[in-house]
């Protein structure tokens, strides 16, 4: 985070508050934002985009951080919104945001979502597929706002997983198609057909393929609204460069002038660039053992760190509260789940680790949260945000209660 610094005691402080003392209040694994820091990389994106193409709009990708103090920032910073499901679009309106101010995303939403979404009035619904349309030609009973996502056919340079806009994505419909879905989209007397969307993935570090793909979204048609998506990557270690928020802005508004209408709303959504580098997840170290390695063994691990497994992204990982001492050992650091795939940090330099240090994961704000499952009966870690001194508890940990009020209800109060 940017309002990160280490104190006189070398213990690393974020928003002002030293990692030893939220550990101690909140508990870990925890989930640690700089409050300040994600307000202004939103108030980056949506200034700086309206500064170069006025007529915009930025939508916080959700599914990054889909927690409802997140939300909550998000309405109070002014940003749009998008939400993919049911139970992000729940979160959202928990949060206050304002339904029109909702984009409803997804390939394959049931009835039920789409008839939660039109009885709460949502803004604009993205179709995927014909399926959908199908659906929205039963539901409909009053005019709705709607894009259509279309496949570029930009293959970006991401990992396997995180790439979404080749012509085998399973994500909207190739340019044919979707030139027959808006003509009936156009026909439809309740469908308000307003314009076009793409996503070419994520963790994407080279702005031309966002250009390459506004040029290529151009050929579908002359259209009010184009929504160039999300994808800016971000710099996850020491070594890593990513292009600033700034020159992708550069360069997808550069591409939407030469080749979009010039009065077109051109929307972009972001996600990972907003909040990752604003989080990172605090560990307590449990367990270190020097056989051949040293394996630094912390009280989380893949359950709340799944992307690493899934994309094998590298992350950097310090002691936050020795931050004075000589980095003098190389650690695998790792989780406590049963997998060996469970690897945080494959070789991190750091003073030689003791049972009870603190682990700092920096840039892990994106992903993390939204990705943490039960595996091996782990509970989901809770949310803090840290603002000019003072913490302050957005989603709680998850509790054993939890756990068995969703497996056992009878058992929930007994076997605590
Ligand atoms: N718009 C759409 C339609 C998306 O599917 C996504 C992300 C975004 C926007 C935001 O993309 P971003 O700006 O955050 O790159 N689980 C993976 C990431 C999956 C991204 C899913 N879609 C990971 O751990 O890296």
């Amino acid at each position: 985070p940017e309002d990160a610094a280490a104190n006189a005691d070398g213990v690393l402080e974020i928003g002002g508050v030293a990692v030893t003392e939220l550990a101690e209040r909140f508990g870990t694994p925890l989930h640690v934002y700089d409050e300040a820091g994600l307000r202004r990389q939103i108030r980056r994106f949506v200034d700086g985009l309206r500064a170069r193409w006025p007529n915009s709009d930025v939508l916080f990708a959700s599914k990054s951080l889909p927690a409802v103090g997140m939300y909550r920032i998000a309405q109070e910073e002014g940003i749009a919104v998008d939400v993919a499901g049911g139970g992000e679009l729940r979160m959202a309106l928990a949060a206050g945001v304002d339904p029109d101010r909702l984009y409803f995303h997804g390939n394959a939403k049931t009835d039920v979502e789409l008839r939660m979404a039109l009885d709460v009035g949502i803004g604009t619904i993205i179709v995927d597929n014909d399926d959908e349309l199908d659906r929205l030609e039963r539901l409909l009973d009053r005019p709705q706002k709607l894009l259509l996502r279309v496949i570029p056919g930009v293959e970006a340079t991401t990992h396997a997983s995180q790439a979404t806009g080749g012509l085998n994505s399973k994500f909207g419909l190739p340019i044919d198609q979707a030139m027959r879905a808006i003509t009936r989209m156009q026909a439809h007397p309740l469908m308000v057909f307003e314009g076009v969307h793409l996503h070419i993935g994520s963790q994407i570090l080279d702005t031309a393929q966002f250009a390459e793909a506004v040029a290529k979204i151009s050929t579908v048609g002359t259209f009010g609204t184009y929504d160039v998506g999300g994808g800016l990557g971000v710099s996850y270690t020491y070594a890593e460069e990513a292009p600033s928020v700034e020159s992708y802005l550069d360069a997808i508004v550069a591409a939407a002038q030469a080749h979009l209408p010039a009065d077109a709303r051109l929307l972009i959504e972001p996600g990972r660039a907003i909040v990752a580098r604003a989080g990172v997840t605090l560990y307590r170290v449990t367990t270190v053992k020097r056989t051949g390695r040293t394996f630094v063994a912390v009280d989380g691990g893949l359950a709340d760190q799944m992307d690493i497994a899934l994309t094998q992204q590298r992350y950097e990982a310090i002691i936050a509260d020795r931050l004075l001492e000589p980095w003098t050992e190389t650690a695998q650091l790792v989780g406590r789940q049963c997998e060996s795939g469970d690897l945080l940090v494959d070789g991190v330099r750091m003073p030689p680790a003791r049972v009870g240090d603190l682990v700092v994961m920096p840039a892990t704000g994106a992903y993390a949260y939204t990705m943490s499952n039960n595996y091996n009966g782990a509970l989901k870690p809770a949310i803090v945000f840290a603002r000019e001194g003072e913490a302050r508890l957005v989603t709680r940990r998850e509790t054993y209660h939890d756990l068995l009020a969703t497996h056992a209800p009878a058992m929930a109060d007994v076997l605590i």
